[in-house]
């Protein structure tokens, strides 16, 4: 229970809340945390608010027995100038978060368009995918840092093909790099991700997309979409065989199991294995059942738990490591109690980007905080939705639907 208290009577080790003032009037990132040093009760003090209400149970000591004096923080040049730093810098880290939003659907729209180009037949959107992928392919290059984004996705059975496509795409790369793959091979990589389902398009839509378990003659059908995807792509000038095995091997799995069947998982490439472990953890946490799908935690646990004997042991300890605890759209409880949702990692995926559950700030103005550095807090525990009240849930809204997509900057 929150007790009101006297700005007069704070002190290091309490728990407060600032509900009754406004998130942009006070200069925390959070509207509730424990006092850790004493220039934050001036700092609350010379917000101009008599009371504020504190947690016991949340708290270490105490508030003061008597009121002691009053020392509003000096509003010097240089404290302004760093709040000023640090929210544009916030500002800057959210607009290209919303940015690489709008490139995800643009990318969508794309592979869309040469999807049915493909299947159309004309040879000229063959060079259009070699050029998307080759931009996919840029983002993972040596000499640029790159950071993984949850996207919220949402969409008809069409639609969520593509997007599945496209987190394939993203996510292979990104492992690719992890796992210290060429230029060529990138390209490759990402080409062959981007189409791996391609030849499903074949295949009648209420096979495709059914929920209930498939009959043995349309499981058989539906096994023949990476005989198709080759079929589609086969003639296309900038098609490699590196793209044709990718799309050939993706579900061949080791144990003999998998199909098309002709080829030993020991000889196999390194793409299509790679495409094998992105494919299904994208499958888990994407399932066509939401109700059967698994948060990204969970289809990371499962994946090692479950499927790792028919995936290649080190492409997917490479991908566990890369994703890391604490992958994308995980929600989260920090260390200070509150409730978090992991919206992107970076090179220490220990400490994600995250999106706090505040119900003092309004959503659309959540700031994105890199823990560790905007805020000194770390991830206690993973959650799933139902840990959530309501209304928690709407704030952080968990969709359905995860997608992927990736942001890079040149390393200076
Ligand atoms: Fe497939």
């Amino acid at each position: 229970m929150l007790n009101r208290i006297s700005v007069k009577r704070l002190k290091v080790g309490l728990h407060v809340y600032l509900k009754d003032v406004p998130w942009f009037k006070h200069p925390f990132f959070r509207s509730n945390f424990k006092i850790k040093k004493q220039v934050e009760i001036y700092e609350i003090q010379s917000i101009g608010c008599e009371y504020v209400y504190f947690d016991p149970a949340l708290s270490d000591c105490p508030p003061l027995e008597e009121d002691a004096e009053v020392r509003p923080v000096q509003k010097n040049k240089e404290a302004a100038s760093i709040k000023k730093e640090r929210s544009t810098a916030l500002r800057k880290r959210k607009e290209a978060f919303l940015k690489t939003e709008k490139d995800f659907f643009a990318s969508a729209k794309q592979a869309n368009k040469i999807m049915q180009g493909i299947l159309n037949g004309q040879m000229s959107f063959g060079d259009k995918a070699e050029q998307m992928a080759h931009d996919f392919a840029c983002l993972f290059l040596d000499d640029v840092e790159t950071t993984l984004n949850l996207i919220n996705i949402s969409g008809s059975d069409d639609e969520v093909l593509y997007y599945h496509s496209l987190n394939v795409s993203i996510l292979s790369c990104m492992l690719g790099k992890e796992l210290g793959i060429t230029v060529a091979e990138m390209k490759d990589l990402a080409f062959g991700a981007l189409m791996h389902d391609i030849g499903k398009a074949k295949i009648h839509k209420k096979i495709v997309y059914k929920q209930s378990s498939l009959s043995k003659a349309e499981s058989n059908l539906l096994k023949m979409h990476p005989l198709y995807g080759v079929g589609l792509l086969s003639g296309m000038k900038s098609v490699t065989k590196g793209v044709m095995k990718t799309v050939y091997h993706h579900h061949i799995s080791n144990g003999g199991m998998g199909y098309p069947a002709g080829i030993e998982f020991e000889k196999l490439t390194l793409l299509p294995k790679i495409v094998a472990v992105t494919d299904l953890y994208d499958n888990i946490i994407n399932n066509r059942d939401s109700t059967k799908a698994f948060t990204p935690h969970q289809a990371l646990a499962s994946m090692y738990k479950v499927h790792a004997k028919k995936l290649d042991e080190n492409v997917l300890s490479h991908f566990i490591r890369m994703l890391g605890v604490y992958p994308p759209g995980s929600i989260c409880e920090l260390d200070t109690g509150e409730l978090a949702m992991v919206v992107s990692i970076g090179s220490n995926p220990l400490l994600p980007e995250v999106v706090l559950c505040d119900l003092n700030v309004p959503k659309s103005e959540a700031m994105i905080l890199k823990l560790g550095t905007d805020i000194d807090s770390k991830v206690e525990r993973v959650l799933s939705s139902k840990d959530l009240s309501g209304e928690q849930l709407r704030y952080l809204s968990p969709k359905a639907k995860i997608g992927y997509y990736a942001e890079s900057k040149k390393i200076v």
